[in-house]
């Protein structure tokens, strides 16, 4: 394997380098509705963050999980993580939880921040994503340990996408500004995986106001660091309405039905 054979000369007392996932799950939730906030609500009768940490600690090549919980909710995330134990197939990936803040910039760059110093491979990975398969987790790793700085799942896009102009004001019929090439567009997912340095760069000098950015990637491509696209997976959808919900109680549904045989 080739992470192992990367490594194999860490034997002068050094620690080897190692990877982390640090999975953002202090959002409310606010566009799912009424609730709990979305990473502690239940899918297939298990909170949703239980889901996203099993996935990417099923990955062979990940060694600890950081949690960044809501600000209000750390203990109550800790009790319920070490209510549900990782299973023994995802040997001992340890997992820590930490307090996010009030935009998703702001939880991963505490999560970052938790790092200890022998993680060279960092993955970002939404809570909101908890049906990522672990393949797409190690193809990630792999392409980020194989020298990319920056590596993002990403899917075509289905719908044609139209660009508006900026400040219509709601209600209105919004005016169109540009209809890019579709074929030339991707939906990106998460994990996003990067050289630790690198990522860690990218928050720094990130802009502090405003929303914050919404991926990762982005950030690093300010840096002018090329960032480069693999495979991303259907089953890696991010959680966001109540109508994605139902299509991930049905991929539940079916790989219970698919495990059974
Ligand atoms: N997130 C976070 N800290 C925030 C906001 C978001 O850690 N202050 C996390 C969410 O918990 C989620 C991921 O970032 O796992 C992606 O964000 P999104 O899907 O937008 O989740 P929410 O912000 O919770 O949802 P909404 O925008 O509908 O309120
Ligand atoms: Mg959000």
């Amino acid at each position: 394997m080739p992470d192992e054979t990367r490594y194999a000369e860490a034997t002068d007392g050094t620690p080897s380098p190692r990877t982390a996932v640090v999975i953002p799950a202090a959002g409310r939730g606010v566009r799912l509705g009424r609730g709990a906030p979305k990473a502690l609500r239940p899918l297939g009768g298990t909170p949703m963050l239980v889901h996203a940490v099993r996935a990417v600690a099923r990955a062979r090549t990940v060694s600890l999980v950081v949690v960044v919980a809501p600000p209000d909710g750390a203990a109550a995330v800790r009790t319920l993580l070490d209510e549900h134990p990782l299973p023994q197939s995802a040997g001992d990936t340890e997992v820590i939880v930490v307090t996010g803040g009030g935009t998703r910039q702001e939880s991963v760059a505490r999560g970052l921040a938790a790092l200890p110093g022998d993680i060279d491979t960092v993955l970002v990975h939404d809570a909101a994503r908890p049906l990522v398969p672990v393949e797409t987790v190690e193809a990630v790793v792999a392409a980020v340990r194989a020298g990319a700085p920056a590596v993002v799942p990403a899917l075509p896009v289905a719908d044609t996408v139209k660009q508006i102009a900026p400040g219509a004001p709601a209600g209105e019929p919004e005016p169109v500004t540009a209809t890019p090439e579709r074929s030339l567009l991707r939906a990106v997912q998460t994990p996003q995986g990067f050289d630790r340095t690198i990522l860690a760069k990218a928050h720094a000098d990130a802009p502090r106001e405003g929303e914050g950015a919404t991926d990762d990637a982005g950030l690093v491509e300010r840096l002018g660091v090329p960032v480069v696209l693999v495979p991303g997976h259907e089953e890696a959808f991010k959680v966001t309405r109540p109508l994605d919900l139902v299509l991930a109680e049905a991929v539940l549904a079916r790989r219970r039905v698919t495990d059974g045989f």
